[in-house]
């Protein structure tokens, strides 16, 4: 497991697989939050879907410390490049670049495997998110409706790596 992707590579804080304890806190927390309250996930479905880590779907969480600070899930081989398919950095730990980090540690990951795409997913209604994805130099190229919720549309997001046009692929 997780051998596609070296967590020790995320140096701003300690990046480990979902275990069932860090699985109830996340899914408790993100089921008071948006976009996952919105889209009517209860805290017992996110705890099924945090505790399923494989090599196809690999669940992760970033501690800050002790202390529990982002969860990210990631499908590696999706379409010539991984598919980011949750990223969720609890309230406390929001803007102060953790994001951003998970971002760049994922796209470097995706370069040195040789890929050259990242793919990530928002709902439509999440401006915030898609503002921070599209300062990331992520492009959105198309429109999922009622993918989750039938009254709602996600928006699916493609990250070039090798296109320079944002300031995360300068580092590369
Ligand atoms: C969206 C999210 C992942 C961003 O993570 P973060 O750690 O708070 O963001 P960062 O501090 O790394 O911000 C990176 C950049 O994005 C910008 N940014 C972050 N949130 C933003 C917002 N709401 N609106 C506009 N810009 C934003 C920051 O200003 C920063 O810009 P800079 O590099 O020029 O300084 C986080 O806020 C989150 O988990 N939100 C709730 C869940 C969610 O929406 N997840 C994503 C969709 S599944």
């Amino acid at each position: 497991m997780n051998e596609l992707f070296d967590l020790s590579r995320f140096h701003r804080q300690t990046m480990v697989p979902m275990n069932p304890q860090l699985a109830t806190l996340f899914g408790d927390s993100l089921a008071l939050i948006d976009p996952w309250f919105r889209l009517g996930y209860s805290s017992a479905s996110l705890h099924r879907y945090f505790s399923i880590n494989t090599a196809e779907r690999q669940t992760l969480a970033v501690l800050a410390g002790e202390t529990p600070a982002a969860c990210l899930t990631v499908r590696p081989d999706w379409l010539r490049g991984p598919l980011l398919e949750l990223l969720a950095v609890l309230p406390q730990f929001q803007g102060k670049s953790l994001g951003k980090e998970i971002i760049l540690w994922l796209a470097e990951e995706t370069k040195r495997q040789g890929q050259a795409n990242l793919w990530t997913i928002s709902s439509e209604f999440n401006a915030s998110a898609r503002a921070f994805y599209r300062l990331q130099g992520f492009e959105e190229v198309g429109e999922l409706p009622g993918l989750i919720s039938p009254n709602e549309t996600e928006v699916l997001l493609r990250l070039r790596l090798g296109c320079r046009n944002s300031p995360i692929l300068d580092t590369f």
